[in-house]
């Protein structure tokens, strides 16, 4: 929404939501201060906040003024009831519908923005309906879905030069109106239209490809590090195939982030609601051998630390799901660190990011007050050498840039022997830190 304020000044965006708190950070003075980090995004809302940008808690009222509503609330997976851990949860989403079916005044678009399962629009659509029949009420809606194929980190760049934008609808008149925004700054050929089933699936489906694309790259570096063959070698090769390309081919230590899975999650569902059990077998498997990844980082640290880490002292660098975000939900490194906590390790996590406070939530501990040997619970350190200090291992879990360049005989130097290096993101100068008198495990790496 920011970026559109930002494109379309003659656009007034308003974007309302119920947590006040939120709302005043994103009202904020201080624009380092906003609640998403990502780069970029403070310039653009400092451009644009206060003359078409505006953030507030006074939904109805926003509603009613608008010709526009983006539903852009969150679709977790389902934690109970049917469809539990793979459905998605609808609740906010039909309760949005229902808000803007008593709000609106007038024609009113309602675009689909967050990412939902195929024909939930059906469902918003019998809601509107259901207020534009109430006689008198003048109301009249149209239904269009228009998913968000930005990545995190790169949100802003992603939006500026979209490789694509997909309005699905039937009604003419409303993509139309929605084109002509996006076409202020996007080429006509980028801008796509479909039915709406055909975009709600485009969606999911561009999910499932791209973390496809990550479990097969991980499936073949465990390939890799058995037969001396190099992942990197391999996908270089297999990338330059302009038929496969070369991007998405990073092995790492499995993928993470709010979508992911879930959008497979809620694609093995849906094939399963539709008696399709082999299609949902397939995809499901992207989402096990994702797991597995994770579980056999964990389990290479334990057996290269002579079988146990309990009582022992890891340096874990990083905690984002991917670099440049705060973000840290289904971040590879969650499982990780569970894994060797409940083996009983002291693992010290720095993040140039991520909270103490995000860290302790996702671990389901607070750090611990101060190390105690043959206890496992997790400390937050200032810098990568604060975090080495003692430890027998340092874990590379994020692709933060300033990894690529770190002190490593002044981390080796406060390493206790022998020391090692697990660079889960084939990120760290491994020759420099091999030079240190670190022994390295790198991905994919034979
Ligand atoms: C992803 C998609 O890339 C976006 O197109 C989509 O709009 C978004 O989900 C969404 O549905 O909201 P995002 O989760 O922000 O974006 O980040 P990605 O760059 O896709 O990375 C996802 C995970 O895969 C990260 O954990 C990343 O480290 C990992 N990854 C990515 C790899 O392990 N290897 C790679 O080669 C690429």
């Amino acid at each position: 929404m920011a970026v559109i304020a930002d494109r379309c000044p003659d656009v007034q965006v308003t974007v309302v939501d119920l947590n006040a708190e939120r709302v005043a950070a994103w009202n904020d003075t201080d624009l380092t201060r906003l609640p998403v980090y990502e780069p970029g995004l403070d310039l653009v809302v400092g451009r644009a906040r206060g003359r078409n940008l505006h953030f507030s808690t006074a939904v109805e009222a926003a509603i009613a003024a608008a010709d526009m509503v983006f539903l852009s609330v969150n679709t977790p997976t389902k934690q109970r009831g049917v469809g539990a851990g793979q459905a998605s949860d609808l609740r906010w989403i039909e309760a949005s519908a229902r808000q803007v079916a008593a709000a609106a005044t007038g024609h009113t678009i309602v675009v689909e923005k967050s990412t939902l399962p195929v024909r939930t629009a059906e469902a918003v659509k019998a809601i509107l309906d259901a207020a534009q029949g109430d006689a008198g009420s003048g109301k009249t809606f149209s239904v269009l879905s228009n998913p968000e194929f930005l990545a995190e980190g790169t949100a802003i760049a992603d939006l500026e030069r979209p490789d694509r934008v997909l309005i699905g609808g039937e009604d003419g008149d409303a993509i139309e109106a929605l084109a002509s925004i996006y076409g202020q700054w996007v080429p006509p050929e980028r801008i796509l239209r479909t039915n709406l089933w055909s975009s709600e699936l485009s969606k999911l489906t561009a999910n499932a490809f791209l973390a496809q694309r990550i479990s097969s790259i991980n499936s073949i570096a465990a390939l890799c590090e058995v037969t001396g063959a190099d992942v990197r070698e391999v996908a270089r090769a297999i990338g330059s195939d302009s038929r496969i390309g070369s991007r998405f081919l990073q092995a790492g230590p499995g993928f993470g982030g709010s979508c992911f899975q879930k959008d497979i999650l809620n694609l093995v569902y849906l094939c399963r609601h539709f008696g399709l059990e082999d299609v949902a077998a397939y995809w499901q498997q992207v989402v096990d051998l994702n797991i597995w990844q994770q579980r056999r980082l964990s389990r290479k640290v334990v057996q290269s630390l002579f079988g146990t880490v309990t009582g022992k002292r890891l340096a874990v660098l990083g905690f984002a799901f991917k670099a440049d975000t705060n973000d840290t939900r289904e971040s590879p490194a969650i499982r990780i660190c569970r894994d060797l906590l409940e083996e009983g390790a002291c693992l010290a996590i720095v993040d140039p990011k991520v909270e103490s406070r995000q860290i302790s939530e996702d671990l389901g501990c607070p750090p611990l007050a101060a190390e105690s040997p043959g206890e496992g619970g997790w400390l937050p350190a200032d810098d990568p050498v604060a975090a080495a200090r003692g430890a027998d291992a340092v874990l590379i879990l994020t692709e933060w840039s300033a990894y690529r360049q770190l002190d490593w005989p002044g981390i080796a130097a406060v390493m206790r022997r022998p020391a090692w290096l697990f660079d889960a993101r084939a990120v760290a100068d491994a020759a420099a830190a091999r030079a240190a008198g670190l022994r390295v495990w790198r991905v994919g790496e034979g």
